[in-house]
């Protein structure tokens, strides 16, 4: 039987509409507004189109949007002191750094600035910890999408065998807690996993994200498993016409679906729910800061 596709983009809108129904009730109750702050540092292209997408989607939920776009050499005291800023406006409730820094700024000091109580995309190390340990906190918003469409399509994960590939502090290490705190067996893999593809043959679910174009491919899924491809991997595509792209995940989608029993598609699967996680985590930070 061919595999569900997970419609992530269905899924987000309808998560958008959630959130902006709170945040319509919000204004109309308690003449609040959530407002989200997006810094961005320097010119990536990649990162410029995520941070546009955001504020577009924020205000569209009726949400304040404000963009904070800094020059590449920006200093980093004058980075904290405008998060110092940040976190003390009461109009923000969430405060995003937009990731990777230029690499003359210091990530975990940055990310360790943000008020806890702010850092909607849950890297904060007391986030961290909170997470870790099963309390409640600032979730990331990528591993809380995927969690979410897991959710969705299985009901219950709990004892299910689970195997993250990537270790990465934004995406594979938070996705494989929260399946950890939904009481999957987990495995993350890494570049250094001996036997990869047996251990990945294992899995009833299996999330990948390492951002390497198709690196998954369909004879490594157990029959009926249930795939999430969180890459987004841009490659060429001379077949569309010369210095033609397109969008890849990190697992090779059409073999990986005649294998497993659902599969997230790239674009369209786990990116849409990260940026409504996004909007919804900023929702639940402003709801925190007004009792
Ligand atoms: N860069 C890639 N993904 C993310 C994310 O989820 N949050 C931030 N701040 N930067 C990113």
């Amino acid at each position: 039987m061919p595999a569900k596709i997970i419609d992530g983009k269905a899924f987000a809108a309808k998560v958008r509409a959630q959130v902006a129904e709170h945040v319509s009730r919000l204004d109309k109750e308690h003449g609040i507004t959530p407002g989200l702050a997006v810094v961005l540092v320097g010119e990536d292209p990649a990162s410029q189109v995520y941070v546009r997408s955001k504020g577009k989607m924020t205000v569209e939920v009726g949400m304040k949007s404000v963009e904070h776009k800094l020059d590449v050499d920006t200093a980093e005291p004058d980075l904290l002191a405008l998060i110092d800023q940040l976190n003390n406006d009461p109009s923000i409730h969430g405060i995003l750094v937009q990731l990777p820094l230029p690499m003359h700024l210091n990530e975990d000091l940055v990310i360790n600035a943000i008020d806890p109580a702010k850092d909607v995309d849950g890297f904060h190390i007391s986030n961290v910890g909170l997470l870790g340990t099963g309390q409640k906190s600032m979730v990331p918003c990528t591993p809380l999408g995927c969690l979410m469409m897991l959710r969705d399509h299985h009901g219950s994960i709990s004892g299910m065998d689970a195997v993250v590939i990537g270790r990465s502090n934004i995406v594979g290490k938070p996705m494989a807690q929260l399946l950890l705190n939904d009481s999957a067996t987990v495995t993350i893999a890494h570049s250094r996993t001996k036997d990869l593809p047996d251990v990945v043959r294992r899995a009833d679910i299996v999330v990948a994200a390492v951002g390497r174009p198709e690196m998954v491919p369909g004879d490594w899924i157990k029959e009926g498993a249930t795939v999430i491809d969180v890459g987004i991997n841009r490659v060429d595509a001379p077949e569309k016409g010369e210095g033609k792209t397109r969008l890849v995940g990190d697992c090779h989608f059409e073999s990986c679906a005649e294998r497993a029993g659902a599969i997230t598609p790239v674009p369209g699967g786990v990116g849409p729910m990260t940026i409504a996680c996004l909007l919804a985590n900023t929702v639940t930070a402003c709801c925190r800061a007004n009792g």
